[in-house]
């Protein structure tokens, strides 16, 4: 008997309504989701991947967001006046080449986009 009610409450039209209301719900989440995404600018989307890539590979030199006490020996990179030039094409150049003292080459490791995008997360960590 027991089973039975259950069976119909199952194959109610209320039941079905609710499965629906909860379907169109989770669809219209997905769709939020992605419109967040895209409403992020260019210059936004650059810094995001600039940050990712920093604190995979910079960080543990520079310290996090570049505050000079990372682990190993990188000087802090929130000084608005470099050893190198501060701005963008000689912290481009220090980032691909390398620099003597200590400072690792990343043009073979990343491409121009992804150099550009540290380029402008190193410019922004010194605002
Ligand atoms: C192995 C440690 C190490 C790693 C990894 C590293 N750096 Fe450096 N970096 C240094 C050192 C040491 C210097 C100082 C070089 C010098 O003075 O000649 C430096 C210098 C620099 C400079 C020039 C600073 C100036 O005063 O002109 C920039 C810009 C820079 N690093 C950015 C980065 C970025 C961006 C990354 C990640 C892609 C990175 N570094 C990864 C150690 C590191």
């Amino acid at each position: 008997m027991g089973n039975f009610v259950e069976l119909r409450f199952t194959s109610s039209p209320v039941h079905i309504f609710i499965v629906g209301f909860v379907m169109m719900a989770a669809l219209a989440c997905s769709g939020c989701n992605s419109a967040q995404n895209s409403d992020l600018t260019p210059e936004q989307r650059q810094l995001r991947t600039g940050k990712e890539l920093f604190d995979k590979s910079c960080s543990p030199c520079h310290g996090a967001h570049g505050n000079g006490m990372g682990a190993r020996s990188g000087p802090s990179l929130q000084r608005t006046e470099y050893r190198y030039g501060s701005g963008p094409a000689e912290i481009y150049t220090s980032i691909s080449a390398g620099r003597n003292g200590g400072m690792p080459p990343f043009s073979s490791i990343y491409t121009a986009d992804q150099i550009e995008a540290l380029v402008q997360y190193t410019l922004y960590l010194r605002q």
